[in-house]
């Protein structure tokens, strides 16, 4: 099922062109009744989740959008109908044991407090007995692909991390034994919308590189447009009101209640769905850590910027200052408590909009995989791109 780091997994569709590490979910004909309800909270649902998607759940509160997730790990059981996941019974396996194999994400991280951050993480991959060295490695891989220093927050507690940095730990707590399935239901509901935003672009680049197979439930319809290879609407009762791609969904909704529920705004969530690597980045002379500052500030101003760039020795955006606090720097440092602006490249215009409200530099820089800088996107770049965008008949929507 999982696999180890020298054996390659062999491509279950031959015509797939990328390393698909997900399995594919199949409810038939699902129904749950809680004990004492006369209503199913879930009634009849069949649905397919392609392997290797990100499949986002969405639909008014008490839809049973938790119910169905839930029913995937077991933590509540079907009345009839059955689910496999890579074509196996989910009842084949004791509930222990399969839940060893789905990652679980809830909003908040829902950490162990008096654990530390490693030892949250390292979990599952001990109760799976992994030796401690492929454990300890493990923690500090992903650590690093949720965007925290192993050396700085390995050893701390859930207490002495943000909101948003604890919500990370939560999806590298999920995904520690390399599960083919990842669950999370509003995983990042808590957090203010930058740090949302950022960790959204996390997971994005996360699933680039993992593919596994993700059901997430949302009450953001932007979110499901953002994260989701494919939006499952549903109405109360589990029942399907549409399933389909983002884009079809918004531009083809199925009858009215989906069209209420996407909202008026519509052809502006359009913007959702334009990435940012549709614009045009902007390739800036660069600083390196250790650089002196004032030099960089020079090579700055001679290539036409008002500021400086800092990257690491993994190209990783660590510092951006203006001119002249670069020239008062002797040296420039490997960190900074200041905001960068930085954004993934697969995030959404709308997002990229929102950072540079938020940003002080008038751009946001852009990365790509493990945080390697890309280039600059700037606010008339964004500006640009929505006039364009917005040509006649959607002028109603950006005036
Ligand atoms: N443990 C339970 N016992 C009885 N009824 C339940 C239980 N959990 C949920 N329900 C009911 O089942 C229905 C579906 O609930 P569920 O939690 O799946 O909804 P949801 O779509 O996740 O809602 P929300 O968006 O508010 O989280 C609701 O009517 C709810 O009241
Ligand atoms: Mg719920």
């Amino acid at each position: 099922m999982s696999t180890t780091a020298d054996q390659q997994p062999a491509p279950e569709h031959p015509a797939a062109d990328r390393e698909v590490s997900g399995a594919e979910i199949v409810f038939d004909n699902v129904t749950k009744t809680y004990s004492g309800q006369k209503v199913p909270a879930v009634d009849g649902l069949s649905l397919t989740v392609p392997a290797g998607e990100i499949v986002m759940f969405i639909g008014p509160s008490g839809c049973g959008k938790t119910t169905t997730l839930k029913m995937i790990n077991r933590l509540h059981e079907p009345t009839s109908g059955t689910i496999t996941i890579g074509g196996e019974d989910i009842r084949s396996k004791n509930a222990t044991e399969l839940r060893r194999t789905i990652g679980y994400v809830i909003q908040g991280g829902s950490l162990f407090p008096h654990m530390t951050v490693g030892d949250n993480i390292a979990l599952v991959p001990g109760l799976l007995k992994w030796d401690k060295r492929r454990i300890s490695e493990r923690v500090d891989d992903l650590l690093e692909l949720v965007g925290l220093d192993p050396k700085r927050y390995r050893d701390r507690y859930p207490k002495e991390l943000s909101g948003g940095q604890q919500q990370r730990v939560g999806v590298a707590r999920g995904l520690a034994a390399d599960p083919p399935v990842l669950l999370m239901d509003e995983p990042f509901g808590a957090v203010d919308p930058i740090t949302r935003q950022r960790l959204q672009d996390e997971l994005m680049s996360i699933q680039e590189e993992l593919q596994k197979t993700i059901v997430c439930v949302t009450h953001d319809i932007d979110e499901a447009v953002k994260l989701g290879d494919r939006i499952l609407l549903l109405r109360e009762g589990a029942q399907i009101a549409q399933y389909d791609t983002a884009t079809t969904l918004l531009a083809n909704p199925a009858d009215e209640f989906v069209e209420d529920f996407i909202g008026a705004g519509s052809s502006l969530k359009q913007l959702s769905l334009s990435r940012v690597d549709e614009l045009e980045l902007q390739s800036p002379v660069l600083a390196a850590v250790g650089d002196d500052g004032r030099a960089a500030a020079e090579a700055a101003r001679a290539g036409g910027q008002n500021d400086v760039i800092v990257l690491d020795s993994r190209r990783r955006p660590v510092g951006w200052y203006n001119l002249k606090e670069a020239a008062r720097m002797p040296r420039l440092p490997d960190h900074t408590e200041q905001d960068i602006s930085v954004i993934d490249r697969r995030s959404t215009i709308n997002d990229a909009l929102d950072a540079m409200l938020a940003s002080a530099h008038g751009g946001v820089l852009v990365t790509g995989r493990r945080d390697e800088f890309l280039g600059v996107v700037t606010f008339e770049a964004v500006t640009d791109h929505i006039r364009a965008a917005s040509d006649p008949d959607a002028q109603e929507a950006t005036s």
